[in-house]
């Protein structure tokens, strides 16, 4: 069989009856491409941290089609998750909660808590619904590189170790999904991302970050994380002192355009829409890892909305700064 498959009806049910069956089915949503098993088949889950070399303390998120699919999951549901599931869902929102029992422990790294969401994506819902049961899915990356965000990078990541890869293109929003937990009437953020901060802050004020207790901690928010194969360094001094530099074998990232059209300038949004260097940025850098370049600098944008997903992903993949010294380069 062809692993690669266009996600037509034909092929997601086929994913469907893998999944069903115990088997790993990669499939799109608007954040980024999934690496799904059913979250009931331990041994199928187990199959997900081998073939993604990750840890087996960094727990998975589940993601489920329709709203009576959570009671399966959730022990109980107060009040302010009921309300941003009915605004948020399906969308780029992961709530943790206080998990059932039969959920079974591999899936959350045996915390008592479970991470659940539903995309908003036709494929991943089709077969999510197809194979009637909660699909535990992290992105279809190898550990610690860049989230894929289209099927031949799932392919080249992870190759044999897939089943059946659902092709339905390039996602949308670029960046994964948003991850709040709920305690006691409380809502810390775990993860900035596709959905933003102030979005979230309309429906239930003010966000915390969590206090660094074990209890809260989100387990796979590493330092180091999605990074590309080379070296990236972030710039935030002034354009212009930077472009001067003898900038051989580098590549760099800007947001937005910048009035210099060298073909090692790669531009996320031409049109300047932060969307838009969302839904670019990891493509891009996984482009540039391919060479010719021996390292990346990638400009900033400012940490508010959306971006402030795009800059927990950039200074997770960096290396650190670069700066500019007496007209030279240093890192
Ligand atoms: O957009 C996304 O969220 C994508 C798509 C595929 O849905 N998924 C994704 O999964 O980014 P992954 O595995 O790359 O990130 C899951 C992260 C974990 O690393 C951890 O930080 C957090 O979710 N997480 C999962 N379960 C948790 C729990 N019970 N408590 C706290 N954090 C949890
Ligand atoms: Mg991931």
């Amino acid at each position: 069989m062809e692993r690669i498959l266009p996600a037509t009806d034909e092929n997601i049910k086929k994913g469907a009856k893998i999944l069903k069956e115990g088997g790993l089915v990669a499939f799109p949503t608007e954040t980024v491409y999934g690496l799904g098993a059913n979250v009931f088949l331990p041994e199928a889950v187990a199959r997900i941290f081998e073939v993604k070399g990750r840890p087996r303390f960094d727990p998975l998120i589940v993601h489920i089609s329709r709203h009576g699919m959570v009671s399966r999951l959730f022990r109980e549901i107060p009040p302010l998750a009921e309300m941003l599931m009915e605004k948020f869902w399906p969308g780029p929102l992961t709530l943790v909660l206080p998990k059932k029992e039969e959920v079974p422990d591999i899936v959350t790294a045996g915390l008592s808590t479970v991470a659940v969401r539903m995309p908003a994506h036709p494929v991943a819902l089709k077969l999510i619904d197809w194979a009637d049961v909660p699909v535990a899915a992290p992105s279809a990356n190898r550990f610690g590189h860049l989230s894929p965000t289209q099927a031949e990078e799932v392919a080249l990541d992870l190759g044999e170790g897939v089943d059946l890869i659902l092709d339905g293109g390039k996602t949308e929003i670029g960046v994964e999904s948003t991850i709040i937990m709920i305690e006691e009437g409380k809502v810390f953020l775990l993860r900035p991302g596709g959905l933003s901060i102030e979005e979230i802050e309309k429906w239930v004020g003010k966000i915390e970050t969590p206090p660094s207790s074990p209890k809260v901690l989100s387990p796979g928010t590493l330092k180091k994380h999605y990074a590309p194969r080379i070296p990236l360094y972030l710039f935030e001094g002034k354009i212009e002192d930077l472009l001067l530099c003898d900038l051989s074998g580098i590549a760099i990232v800007s947001p937005f355009p910048i009035a210099d059209s060298r073909e090692e300038i790669k531009v996320l949004s031409e049109k300047g829409d932060i969307r838009e260097v969302a839904s670019n940025l990891f493509s891009v850098l996984r482009e540039l890892e391919e060479g010719p370049f021996r390292a990346i600098i990638s400009l900033t944008v400012e940490e508010k909305g959306l971006g402030r997903a795009i800059m927990d992903r950039l200074k997770r993949a960096s290396s650190g700064y670069a700066r500019v010294r007496k007209g030279k380069l240093v890192f």
